[in-house]
């Protein structure tokens, strides 16, 4: 596996372009099931996760074409509804066809995702939602199988808020027969922008960026073409990285409405975060504030962006917190960070982070993609060489991660081939 060698101290500059959101275009490639026809899906990010997600489509009989930012879907052919393990067990996100599956074919079999690096994530409010929608569901070999003739509207009220699950209860329910209301439903943009797709396919759901959905199930739908959001993960990791590094980017092509705790968070611990349109300068002296912080569903501070904001407050001028309300065991970027030099101590799902004066480079590695994030600008402010092992898990959600920061002036490299 590749590794990334940064020789940190360098600060950041000059400009750096945002990719689409990986998480927003992942449930729009699953809804392409839902109606047989050919897609062309705009400013795609090119990265592992939207590849296995091209592959699970490509299982199911759909061609798929990868160009550098376009996905061309046909779905015409679409025959065999079923997504595998080898593929499910790489990426939970694979998991979103079960709805738009169930909706065309009336018949669904999707391995079940097994473990992952953020402890358990289980995926019953997934089938909970699909089994009100009237399907039958059956444990086989590992794998759920649904079975519905015809799903039927319900009213579903979600315990916890859930990108995923209200993903996939929406995908079903927009070809149910009746009306389907879902409550507490997420209102993340990556939920927003499925929503509004599958307007634009046809279908009729009304409440679209508020917590409960209203959708009118209707009797089929068409294919389209569209173009993805911009990721606002992503732009928020570049935020996490001046801040460390200090200089002055311009972030371009993001889209700062849907980022605002985050740019809150980053203009409380100095950094200056100005707004211009798509853009957004970002300047920093590298000398930090400490804060507390919560993640919380959107609007509120996303947990996607609590590994790098701690690596940037592991060098604030005092004491922070930070806790994770949504995935309670998302900390195994910690042990990596405390290699480098950062004092952070666990209390259940809230780190205590003491601020130190400087990072050191260290070799690291993590397991997830936001862990391994934050290893990359940890180690472009720390002093000396950071390696960051196992760069897969970075592959899996950014785009050209050290051809970005290198244009920005760091000093990175990729290895290829080693552990
Ligand atoms: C999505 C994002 C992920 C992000 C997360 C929270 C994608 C591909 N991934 O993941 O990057 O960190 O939202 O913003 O978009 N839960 C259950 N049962 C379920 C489903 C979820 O208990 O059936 C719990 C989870 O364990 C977690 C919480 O609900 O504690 C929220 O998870 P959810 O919003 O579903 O996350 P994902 O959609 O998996």
């Amino acid at each position: 596996m590749d590794k990334l060698v940064i020789e940190g101290g360098k600060r950041l500059q000059g400009e750096v372009v945002v990719s689409g959101s990986k998480n927003a275009t992942l449930p729009i490639i699953a809804a392409t099931l839902l109606a047989p026809g050919r897609y062309h899906l705009a400013n795609v990010p090119n990265l592992v996760d939207i590849r296995t997600m091209a592959n699970v489509l490509r299982v199911i009989g759909a061609q798929v074409e990868h160009r550098a930012h376009e996905l061309l879907i046909d779905t015409e052919h679409a025959n065999f509804p079923e997504a595998p393990y080898e593929l499910v067990k790489t990426m939970r996100a694979s998991f979103y066809v079960l709805g738009p599956l169930l909706a065309r074919f009336g018949h669904a079999r999707v391995s079940l995702p097994g473990g992952c690096a953020l402890g358990p994530r289980p995926v019953n409010l997934h089938i909970k939602a699909i089994e009100a929608l009237g399907a039958k569901i059956a444990l086989d070999g590992g794998y759920i199988v649904a079975e519905a003739k015809k799903l039927v509207g319900t009213k579903i009220v979600f315990p916890i808020s859930s990108v995923g699950a209200t993903g996939n209860a929406l995908m079903a329910a927009v070809l149910c027969d009746g009306e389907t209301i879902l409550e507490n439903a997420a209102i993340e943009p990556d939920i927003t922008s499925l929503a509004e797709f599958l307007v634009r396919m046809g279908a009729n759901i009304e409440g679209i960026g508020t917590t409960t959905l209203r959708i009118r199930g209707v009797s089929s739908l068409k294919a389209i073409d569209a173009e993805m959001i911009p990721d606002r993960i992503e732009a928020g990791s570049f935020i996490a990285a001046v801040g460390l590094a200090g200089g002055d980017v311009t972030i371009k092509n993001a889209q700062p409405e849907h980022m605002q705790a985050t740019i809150h968070a980053a203009r409380q611990t100095g950094i200056d975060v100005e707004v211009s349109g798509k853009n957004l300068r970002v300047r920093s002296s590298g000398k930090l504030e400490p804060l507390h912080l919560t993640t919380a569903p959107y609007p509120g501070f996303p947990t996607d962006l609590q590994a790098p904001f701690m690596a940037l407050l592991s060098v604030a001028d005092g004491n922070s917190s930070i806790t994770d309300t949504i995935y309670p065991d998302r900390f195994n970027h910690v042990s990596e960070l405390t290699r480098m030099g950062a004092k952070i101590h666990l209390q259940g799902n809230c780190a205590l982070i003491e601020g130190v004066d400087d990072l050191h480079g260290a070799p690291v590695m993590s397991t997830d993609i936001r862990a391994s994030v934050a290893l990359v600008i940890a180690g472009l402010r720390a002093k000396g060489q950071t390696e960051v092992l196992r760069v897969y898990h970075l592959d899996r959600g950014y785009e050209k991660i050290e051809e970005k920061f290198s244009a920005m002036g760091a000093t990175i490299r990729r290895e290829e081939g080693t552990l």
